[in-house]
C-alpha cells in the first residue's frame, strides 16, 4: 500500500491537524470576541478525539495542535494528550493556551507526551492585559506558566503576540526580550478581523522593532506553520541573535504552502480558517459511520479548500475564532 497522503484541492499535502477541544475560555480577548458565544457547543469526548486523531493519522497527518477556546479548561486534557501522542503516526502533539493554568499543567502535559506549547502573551503590563483579555487574566500566573513550560523541557515554547494598534505596539521589542529571557520564541501575529482592534501590518511591526532598539536580519528557519523568521540583535538578545517569528495572515503569504486542516469545537471540519465550508465529523462519529467512510468525507471536504482565505473581502462573515482555535 502506498503511504497515505492527504491532499487538498490545490494539491497541497495536509499533514497538520488543529483540533479545538472546547469553545469555552476563561479570558475575553477583545480580538477574539468570545462574548459573542453565549451558547457552547458539545465538544468531542476523549474517546472521540482519540478515534478521530487515529483516522487523520491513517490519512497522513503527522502533527496535531490542540487548541480552544482554552484547552486547559478540559479536565481530561492530560489524558487526551496521552491518547493523541500514542496514536501511531503522530510525531508531534502541541498545545496553544493562554498560559493561565500552565504552572500546574506543564509537567503533567510533558509527561503525557506533549512536545510543544504556544502561549498567548500580548503585553507585559498587568493592567493592559486585563483591559485586553479580561479580569481573569493574571500576568504573574502566565509568567509562572511560561517558566514552568521552559522547566518541563518542551521541544519549543513560543509566545504568541497579536499586535493591536495603540494597545501593545509600543512594547514589541520588550516582548521579544522577555521571550528570549525565558527561553521562548516570540511570534508577532497580524490581527485578523474576528473581533475588535486595528491591525498593524507586519512590515510596520518590523519597523517598530527596529525603532525600539533591535537590529533584524533575515533568517531562513521554517516551522510547520505560516511563520517566517528574523534574527534580532542588540540589547537583551542572546549572543548570535535571537529568533523572532512573524505571522502575516492579512498582508503576507499566509496561505502559501498551507498544510493545515482544522476541527472546530463543534466537531466540524473546517478546511480553511477564513472559509465557511464545514462538515460535521461529530455527527459521523456518533451515527455509526465506519472510520474508512469518515476518512472519505475528510478527503472530500478538503477538495473544497480554496487557494487563499478571503478574510479581507467585504461582506465576508467569518465563523467565530473562539471555537476555531486560531
Ligand atoms: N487575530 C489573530 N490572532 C488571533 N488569535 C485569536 N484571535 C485572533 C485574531 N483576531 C490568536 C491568539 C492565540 C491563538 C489562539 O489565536 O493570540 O495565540
Ligand atoms: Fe481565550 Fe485565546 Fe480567545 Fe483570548 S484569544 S479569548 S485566550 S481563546
Amino acid at each position: 500500500m502506498l503511504a497515505p497522503i492527504l491532499q487538498d484541492a490545490q494539491g497541497r499535502t495536509i499533514s497538520y491537524l488543529r483540533l479545538s477541544l472546547t469553545d469555552r475560555c476563561n479570558f475575553r480577548c477583545s480580538y477574539c470576541s468570545p462574548l459573542a458565544m453565549e451558547q457552547h457547543e458539545d465538544p468531542l469526548s476523549r474517546p472521540e478525539v482519540a478515534r478521530l486523531t487515529g483516522i487523520f493519522a491513517r490519512l497522513g497527518v503527522r502533527r496535531v495542535r490542540l487548541t480552544g477556546g482554552e484547552p486547559t479548561l478540559r479536565r481530561d486534557l492530560v489524558e487526551i494528550v496521552r491518547d493523541v501522542a500514542a496514536s501511531p503516526g503522530i510525531d508531534e502533539v502541541a498545545l496553544t493556551t493562554n498560559g493561565q493554568a500552565l504552572a500546574e499543567l506543564a509537567g503533567p502535559l510533558r509527561a503525557a507526551g506533549l512536545t510543544r506549547v504556544n502561549i498567548s502573551l500580548d503585553t507585559l503590563d498587568p493592567a493592559r492585559l486585563q483591559a485586553l483579555s479580561g479580569r481573569a487574566a493574571s500576568l504573574p500566573r502566565i509568567t509562572a506558566g511560561i517558566a514552568a513550560a521552559f522547566a518541563a523541557g518542551f521541544e519549543a515554547v513560543k509566545l504568541n503576540v497579536v499586535v493591536v494598534r495603540g494597545v501593545n505596539d509600543g512594547e514589541l521589542a520588550a516582548l521579544a526580550r522577555f521571550g528570549w529571557g525565558h527561553g521562548a520564541i516570540v511570534r508577532f501575529i497580524e490581527l485578523m478581523p474576528f473581533g475588535q482592534g486595528e491591525p498593524v501590518p507586519l512590515a510596520e511591526v518590523r519597523e517598530r522593532l527596529v525603532a525600539q532598539g533591535l537590529r533584524l536580519e533575515p533568517d531562513a528557519t521554517r516551522g510547520w506553520g505560516p511563520a517566517t523568521h528574523m534574527r534580532g540583535f542588540g540589547e537583551g538578545a542572546p549572543a548570535g541573535g535571537g529568533l523572532l517569528g512573524f505571522i502575516g495572515a492579512m498582508t503576507e503569504n499566509f496561505c502559501e504552502g498551507c498544510n493545515r486542516v482544522r476541527v472546530a469545537a463543534d466537531g466540524s471540519l473546517r478546511a480553511c480558517l477564513g472559509g465557511r465550508e464545514q462538515v460535521s465529523l461529530k455527527a459521523l462519529l456518533r451515527d455509526g459511520t465506519p472510520d474508512e467512510a469518515i476518512g472519505d468525507e475528510i478527503r472530500a471536504a478538503l477538495m473544497l479548500k480554496r487557494e487563499k482565505h478571503e478574510m479581507g473581502a467585504p461582506g465576508n462573515r467569518l465563523l467565530p475564532m473562539v471555537g476555531t482555535g486560531g
